[in-house]
């Protein structure tokens, strides 16, 4: 484990390298516990270098066993080598050299799975960011782009599958049952990319045919026996192809592409060229064990990997600073793909949830940083929301800046410009300047300032002048290190809904420039005049939700009630309710804190009913409609002051009264959706279950509830069904006999599938209230838990502080001290998954006084602990600040 230098790496102390690497062979010979790494070096000077500067190489935790420099071993005065690095005083001085450097590495033994490891008995790699140092010394940067030959030498019976990126070459026996295999790949790429595979796989095969005829072998490996669940994610890559062609004109460029599914991961896939791999829990799939949900994921994150072979492959990234260059760039094309393959409006309104609740609090608590970040301590800590999902909501806005038209033309333009490149931001908004001639230099603020903009408005109509006004203010509240902020471009799509729910058009507009029905704000404050507006509209703002900001309007109900009919947005319909819940939810829970019962709106009570019975409606908009924002959701719209008990009561509130006055409603039409009959995973199949199960959920909370639950659990013929119930009956009614026999026979039939069991221990994780604590401690000596094992770390240590408003935030901060024991035990492993699990107090600030001061103990008891890594202290430190 690297341990804390407290060194800072800054965006402007970058420099290009003295060296370059334009050819690296490997050979590894594997072996569990040392396996030899021999790499062989074709190193340049940088053209313009005078001298010959001094050669260092990262390093990570290496064993030096040889360096030879042109064929001659180099003398121990010569170099100095720590684990950290090898220096190079003296390198010659001819343009060229070659370098062979040995280094003895243990697979077996890394548990922080970057750098080589073994997984199951597989051999695999994970190099981004800076992993394969972990594997030999290298400049170890995304700016140095090499062309790889690799070759795998290990026993056939352990590995009869040999993998490296790009293309197969030569491959053969050894004798005394060893066999190699060797691969080239002919794109130069940066070490992060870099990847191997070795194992005992099964194997699922297709292939693809590109646009210009060219046919690509396709592989997905699993475990042996798991093939069958691969099904969905090949049919999912085959789709990708395809769209990246047609939407983008990206043709894939290698004769074969591969997938490897792995069960110790530390995020979710990784995109090394040729050779993606997969968190298993991304690829396998069928109805008896994954939801829909599952399938959703898997869909796009095979989609997600696949894109990155041009944007981030193809282009990289100069520098780590970069890396939303290829993240938020990849997101928004897997965004766009997921919503032509499913329901464009449905796909919005679930990124939006997804942004709010992940990004949102990122970007108002004490983690805020830029898309594009200045600084960094530990870049493990920078795959955040901020940089993946806020950087794909930029790259939207340029396109709704833009046009559909030209965007297109300003990818086209990036990808002739820069193939072969490692980019900067400031290559990629270039290209959408010239390929358009607008200025995005007040718009590139979105890459560089940190903090959610907040626009405040006030509408009017003059019914005497006919004129609609509105009054527009931005503010960007002050972030750590950045306290003053300066005035954002910001798009905002917008539309004056008419009583017949018909946009309504105006004869002139003056005060900002309108186009396209998007108004864009660039100034503090802006007055929008609409002339020749006869009848006073209803306002529906930030449409599509155009730009990621907080929206600050007084909006009449009545007219919130009317867009949450009417507005022509499917996004703006879905949020004028939403906005409507929340704002009952935030007096109920009022209410609450005073003691008092809270009350509810019998037309808010009754719209939910209408919405869900609208049969123009698709099922799935219906189910996102009628589903009350979360109590984190809750939280972060109070913003100050929370008890989460509290919420949690105003939330169960609010459910009663909806499931009460529409309960034989909801119960006609739960049957009339009826237990699903044959399975398909396709969008429409999907969001009838939602529906359904979102129905239940309402149902369940009405006397006998936990019948129809438990009901619902036994007749359920797929896993949607199956954990839905599973959950209502284990939130909603713990201590049932219903709940209990259910949890029993699910952990009966699926104890031995850990992606299932993950499930059983998210919904036991997320059980409100005070007994929480004490089932997940108890739940960690479970067989099937693991404290090496990310994914299980996450479901249930990771789901119940993040997920468990009113468990993991217990008044006695009980939850906090469980919580400082797990992440310190996990640490000890695998310090990026726990400082992944740390960032869950990054809110501990908004808490009411009470658990704030348990939050701030537990952040000082993890802060206070011995050898900390970076990853931890990082996050720590910057939550403390
Ligand atoms: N680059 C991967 C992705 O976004 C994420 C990742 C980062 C995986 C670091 C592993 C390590 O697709
Ligand atoms: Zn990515």
């Amino acid at each position: 484990m690297r341990t804390d230098t407290g060194q800072v790496f800054r965006l402007e102390d970058y420099r290009p390298s003295d060296y370059h690497i334009p050819l690296t062979d490997l050979t590894f010979r594997l072996s569990p516990d040392s396996t030899r790494v021999i790499s062989e070096l074709t190193i340049e000077r940088r053209d313009g270098i005078s001298g010959t500067p001094p050669l260092v190489l990262d390093g990570d935790g290496l064993v030096l066993k040889r360096v030879e420099l042109d064929g001659k071993a180099l003398a121990p005065s010569a170099y100095e080598a720590t684990p950290e690095s090898l220096v190079i005083a003296n390198p010659p001085a001819g343009k060229r050299f070659r370098l062979l450097i040995e280094t003895e590495i243990a697979p077996s033994q890394n548990q922080a799975l970057m750098g080589l490891y073994r997984s199951n008995g597989v051999y695999c790699t994970q190099c981004e960011a800076e992993g394969f140092r972990r594997i030999t010394y290298f400049l170890d940067r995304p700016d140095i782009l090499s062309v790889y030959t690799v070759r795998i030498e290990a026993k056939r019976d352990e590995a009869p599958l040999l993998l490296a990126n790009g293309n197969p070459g030569e491959r053969g026996d050894l004798g005394d049952g060893r066999h190699f295999a060797v691969w080239h790949d002919p794109f130069p790429k940066p070490s992060y990319l870099f990847a191997l595979v070795a194992g005992d796989l099964g194997l699922v095969s297709d292939s693809f045919v590109t646009a210009s005829g060219r046919e690509v072998a396709l592989a997905i490996y699993v475990e042996h026996g798991k093939e069958r669940l691969a099904t969905y994610a090949m049919d999912s890559l085959k789709r990708s192809m395809r769209w990246d062609e047609e939407v983008f004109g990206r043709e894939y460029d290698l004769d074969v592409f591969n997938i490897v599914a792995v069960s110790d991961f530390n995020m979710g896939a990784m995109e090394n060229k040729g050779l993606n791999v997969f968190n298993d829990k991304y690829v396998l799939a069928d109805e008896e064990t994954a939801t829909d949900a599952d399938f959703a994921n898997i869909e796009a994150i095979i989609a997600h990997e696949y894109f990155h072979n041009w944007t981030g492959n193809r282009i990289t990234c100069r520098d780590w600073f970069q890396l939303c260059l290829k993240e938020g760039l990849t997101v928004f094309r897997d965004h766009e793909f997921s919503a032509d393959q499913r329901s464009r409006a449905v796909k919005r309104i679930a990124e939006v949830r997804t942004l709010r609740a992940h990004q949102f609090p990122e970007d108002q608590g004490p983690l805020a940083h830029p898309v594009r970040p200045r600084r960094y301590r530990e870049i493990n800590n920078f795959y955040t929301a901020t940089v993946y999902e806020k950087g794909s909501e930029v790259v939207r806005m340029i396109r709704t800046i833009l046009g559909a038209d030209m965007f297109r033309k300003g990818m086209d333009l990036y990808f002739e410009r820069h193939d072969g490149d490692a980019a900067t931001i400031e290559d990629f908004l270039q290209v959408f300047e010239d390929a358009s001639g607008r200025d995005l230099s007040q718009f590139a603020l979105w890459y560089h300032q940190a903090g959610t903009p907040n626009v405040t408005v006030a509408a009017s109509h003059n019914a005497a002048s006919n004129e609609f006004t509105l009054e527009i203010e931005q503010s960007v509240p002050p972030t750590p290190s950045e306290s003053r902020k300066r005035l954002m471009h910001i798009p905002l799509a917008f539309g004056l809904v008419g009583q017949d729910g018909k946009d309504i058009a105006y004869a002139a507009v003056d005060g900002a420039s309108v186009e396209d029905g998007v108004i864009h704000l660039r100034k503090r404050r802006h007055v929008v005049t609409f002339s020749g507006v006869a009848e006073r509209p209803a306002i529906s703002l930030n449409r599509g939700f155009s730009a990621p900001i907080t929206l600050s309007i007084e909006q009449k109900p009545e007219d919130l009630m009317f867009l949450a009919r009417h507005d022509g947005d499917a996004f703006s319909r879905w949020q004028a309710f939403n906005t409507l819940l929340t704002d009952a939810l935030i007096a109920a829970t009022r209410n609450v804190l005073g003691g008092k019962k809270p009350a509810f709106a019998k037309e808010l009570v009754e719209l939910a009913g209408i919405i869900a019975g609208d049969e123009t409606l698709e099922h799935a908009f219906r189910a996102l409609a009628i589903s009350l924002p979360g109590e984190a959701d809750i939280a972060r719209d109070i913003g100050a002051n929370i008890d989460p008990d509290a919420i949690h009561a105003a939330r169960e509130a609010l459910v009663g009264a909806i499931a009460e006055t529409n309960q034989s409603h909801f119960k006609a039409l739960y049957e009339k959706l009826g237990a699903s009959g044959s399975f398909s995973p396709d969008a429409t199949s999907a969001g009838r279950r939602a529906l359904r199960n979102v129905l239940l959920d309402y149902l369940s909370i009405l006397p006998h509830g936990e019948m129809l639950a438990a009901d619902h659990f036994s007749a359920a013929t797929n896993m949607t069904d199956r954990a839905a119930a599973l959950m209502v009956l284990a939130h909603r009614h713990p201590k049932s006999a219903e709940a209990v026999n259910a949890l029993a026979a699910f952990e009966e039939k699926y104890r031995s599938d850990a992606l299932v069991m993950d499930k059983w221990f998210q919904i036991q994780a997320a059980m409100p209230g005070q007994d929480a604590v004490d089932l997940v401690r108890r739940l960690t000596a479970h067989p099937a838990f693991s404290m090496a094992n990310p994914n299980r770390v996450r479901s249930l240590i990771g789901t119940f502080a993040s997920a468990n408003q009113t468990g993991f935030h217990r008044a006695d901060g009980t939850g906090y001290k469980f919580f400082v024991e797990t992440v310190l035990a996990v640490e000890k492993r695998n310090p990026q998954v726990a400082a992944r699990l740390a960032t869950a107090l990054r809110s501990w600030r908004s808490l009411e006084p009470g658990r704030q001061a348990k939050a701030r103990e537990a952040l000082l008891a993890i802060s206070a602990a011995e050898n900390l890594s970076a990853d931890l202290r990082d996050i720590v430190e910057r939550t403390l600040a």
